[in-house]
């Protein structure tokens, strides 16, 4: 019954501190989770979910996209943000105000006050797509925090320390489920475990994650 079990959400999680600037909250985005699905499917009509070259020339499980005024990408030369969609050549779709409105109150509810994301970079798993631990160290403003947002099926998100090697935390992270880390934790390393197969009444077998960066 674990397919049924991830289309409820448990709203009666604690948040949580998973390092010393990095908060879980769970289903803090619970209520608005619809409309931000709907936000994403005329986004990802104009800049579909992709899977990026690594610049060890890697395909990478999760496919992206990116919506604001810089996007994530990484290829052969290296990872970056820009104001093009390598696939069209066109600006980005906008960021709806709701994923603005979003992030910034995520923020501020972990105590990170005038958060300004240029980027959302969207993530696409699908059952067995994964995150290797990585650091987010692209963007130029090291002072501002990462958001992230979770939607569909269930993801084991791994949080672990400023090198490579320290012990991690795991947590599962639910629909609507919200993230931040910043300040002392900013450089943490966090990744996702391969997604196990479910289904989500909204989403179906996937899971979307889109986090939010303020690039400079
Ligand atoms: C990321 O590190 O960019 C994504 C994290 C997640 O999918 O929860
Ligand atoms: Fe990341």
């Amino acid at each position: 019954m674990a397919d049924l079990f991830d289309q409820m959400a448990d709203t009666n999680r604690d948040k949580q501190e998973l390092a010393r600037g990095a908060l879980c909250l769970p289903a803090f985005v619970l209520d608005r989770a619809e409309e931000v699905i709907a936000e994403l499917e005329p986004i990802l009509t104009q800049a579909p979910l992709r899977h990026l070259i690594t610049p060890g020339g890697h395909k990478m499980s999760v496919a992206m996209s990116n919506c604001g005024e810089l996007g994530w990408v990484s290829d052969r030369g290296g990872y970056r943000y820009q104001e093009l969609d390598p696939l069209s050549g066109q600006a980005w779709p906008a960021m709806p105000k709701l994923f603005l409105d979003l992030a910034q109150q995520v923020a501020q509810e972990a105590g990170y006050k005038r958060f300004q994301p240029q980027a959302c970079l969207i993530n696409q798993y699908l059952p067995g797509s994964k995150m290797s631990l990585h650091q987010d160290k692209d963007e130029n403003n090291k002072s501002a925090p990462i958001v992230s947002l979770s939607f569909g099926i269930n993801a084991e998100f791994l949080f672990g320390g400023l090198s490579r090697g320290s012990p991690t935390k795991r947590l599962t992270l639910q629909h609507g489920d919200a993230v931040v880390w910043g300040g002392p934790s900013r450089f943490c390393f966090h990744g996702v475990q391969p997604l196990k197969d479910s289904e989500h009444s909204l989403l179906g077998r996937q899971r979307i994650n889109i986090t939010f960066r303020q690039v400079y």
